[in-house]
């Protein structure tokens, strides 16, 4: 097993030990990828969505927030498309009898690929040191070049492909590269055929007379829909943008890596309706725009890159991913796409209601284009539970689990400590508690010596402790001990709250975007 599994697991066993994320109905055995937040993920998770909302609705004059149902009409699914073609194509191994995503199966193939690229890339950085010059080495070894077409011809065929609906291609392709089943280790495969992600549930009382419908596979189709109301009501002039964040349903069939593939997840989405003509700018704008906000959180340029798509979404003309270096490698976290007037011309026809924008400057109507950035709130907290949680070996060959999380991010902001659960030192520690909660979220710890209590918030990333001592009662002095740096420093208790806000705020990283 590659260290990046085991640092995987550690970050499994993290979220659970740790208390942010459990799986659902576990008493019952779980609910496969279906997850719970815990008590400290929850706290997170708000706060990642927070940060994005702030970034993205309230610092834009242009954009406005709804928060739509989760229920929709069934014709809307009809009209965006997700009845005829939300598909994956499946494959079934005859002898373990499980059941795969045919293109992962390939692009598994090719990720070991890319981990062979990786292993070189590494031997050389040893064996050259200062003087390796990566690019060139990539460019010109000619193993990695063999390696890197290999993966080309490999993912063009898919794409084209699935782009053909041509199924008996995409089962060649794997037998051709000689994939086996990773459970049976047999090469025994059925045909490739599509499945539907939407969930289906019923409304209404009686079997008879109850209509259909789907729990919503993306939140954007409730934005669709409103367009009109929010453009009329608020007035909104386009270029303008309509955001929300909520929960999707999808019946993924390999659903595994813990919560980075789910059946019930959240997005983070936003529709941005321009003039037509203008979208290839505003995609480029947003591209952009969104790799600045995940630099924002300081996780590491390396760890991000764009992977522009080859096979286009029936309704895309353009789409790119924001790929994060997650434990298991490079994986989708966000997708960019440029929508064209796919959506609105769709649910115009379908609902008959004319959605168009009457442009006073031109004095015509037409139907807006659509870029839409769309990201999962859950695998934004795996990037960061993943990227943050660190093992560090201290001065006195001791070991500390640590959540290097952005404070702003962080589940509590201070932890209130006093040094002994005696004279009088928990009620002063109390007293500051009860202050320091009507700004931020703030915990409370008596229990076992303070080096202990030290590394319990180490662990769920709590950026400030704050110890109450005996010398406090003489002079009105806490400490400080600051997570990443272990330092402390000694100020009043007059200058507490004014020292926290200036470190845990999310305003400075927000203004230097
Ligand atoms: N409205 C466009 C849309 O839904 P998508 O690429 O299917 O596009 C957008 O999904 C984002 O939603 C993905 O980049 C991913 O972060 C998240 N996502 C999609 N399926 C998911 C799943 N099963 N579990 C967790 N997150 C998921």
């Amino acid at each position: 097993m590659s260290l990046n599994l085991d640092k995987f697991k550690s970050v499994i066993s993290h979220a659970k030990e740790y208390g942010f994320i459990f799986q659902s109905s576990e008493i019952y055995d779980g609910l496969s990828a279906v997850y719970d937040y815990a008590q400290n993920g929850v706290e997170l998770k708000n706060n990642i969505r927070q940060y994005w909302w702030k970034s993205m609705v309230q610092m834009h004059d242009n954009i406005v927030g709804i928060d739509s149902a989760v229920l929709m009409h069934p014709t809307v699914w009809k009209a965006s498309g997700h009845v005829d073609a939300f598909n994956d194509p499946l494959i079934d191994n005859k002898d373990s009898k499980k059941r795969y995503r045919a293109d992962v199966l390939v692009e598994d193939y090719c990720a070991k690929i890319e981990g062979k690229i990786e292993k070189e890339i590494k031997k050389a950085t040893k064996r050259f040191g200062d003087s390796f010059d990566k690019e060139q080495f990539i460019n010109t070894n000619p193993r990695i070049i063999g390696y890197n077409n290999k993966i080309s011809d490999i993912l063009s065929r898919l794409a084209k492909s699935l782009e053909n609906e041509d199924l008996e291609d995409v089962r060649n392709l794997i037998i051709e590269l000689e994939i086996v089943c990773p459970i049976s280790g047999s090469k025994n495969w059925t045909d490739v055929k599509q499945f539907n992600l939407m969930f289906g549930t019923k409304l209404g009382a009686s079997a008879d007379t109850a209509t259909d419908l789907f729990l919503r596979p993306e939140t954007a189709q409730g934005i669709f829909v409103n367009f009109l109301n929010v453009q009329k009501t608020g007035r909104m002039k386009i270029p303008f943008g309509i955001a929300q964040t909520g929960k999707a349903f999808r019946n993924e069939i390999v659903a595994r890596q813990f919560i980075f593939r789910m059946r019930e997840f959240e997005q983070m989405e936003m529709q941005f309706f321009v003039k037509p003509g203008t979208q290839a700018d505003w995609y480029k704008k947003w591209k952009e725009t969104r790799m600045k906000w995940h630099l924002s959180l300081g996780m590491g340029e390396d760890n991000y890159r764009f992977h522009d798509h080859e096979k286009l979404a029936h309704y895309a003309d353009a789409a790119s991913d924001i790929e994060f270096n997650f434990p298991f490698g490079f994986k989708e976290l966000e997708g960019i796409h440029s929508r064209t007037d796919f959506d609105l011309k769709q649910h115009q026809e379908f609902s008959g209601k004319k959605l168009q924008y009457y442009d006073n400057e031109l004095k015509e109507s037409y139907t807006p284009c659509v870029v839409e950035t769309s990201i999962g709130l859950d695998r934004m907290f795996l990037a960061i539970l993943s990227n943050s949680l660190k093992e560090e070996m201290l001065d006195n060959n001791t070991t500390r689990t640590v959540l290097k999380i952005p404070p702003f991010l962080c589940p509590y902001k201070v932890a209130l400590l006093p040094l002994v659960k005696k004279d009088g030192l928990p009620q002063i520690a109390k007293d500051i508690y009860n202050t320091l909660k009507l700004e931020f979220n703030v915990t409370y710890d008596e229990k076992d010596a303070v080096g202990r209590r030290y590394r319990r918030q180490d662990a769920i990333g709590t950026p400030y402790c704050i110890t109450v001592d005996h010398q406090t009662k003489d002079d009105n002095t806490i400490t400080i001990r600051e997570r990443d740096s272990m330092q402390q420093v000694r100020i009043p208790l007059t200058d507490i709250e004014k020292y926290i806000k200036d470190k845990v705020s999310f305003n400075p990283t927000l203004l230097a975007m």
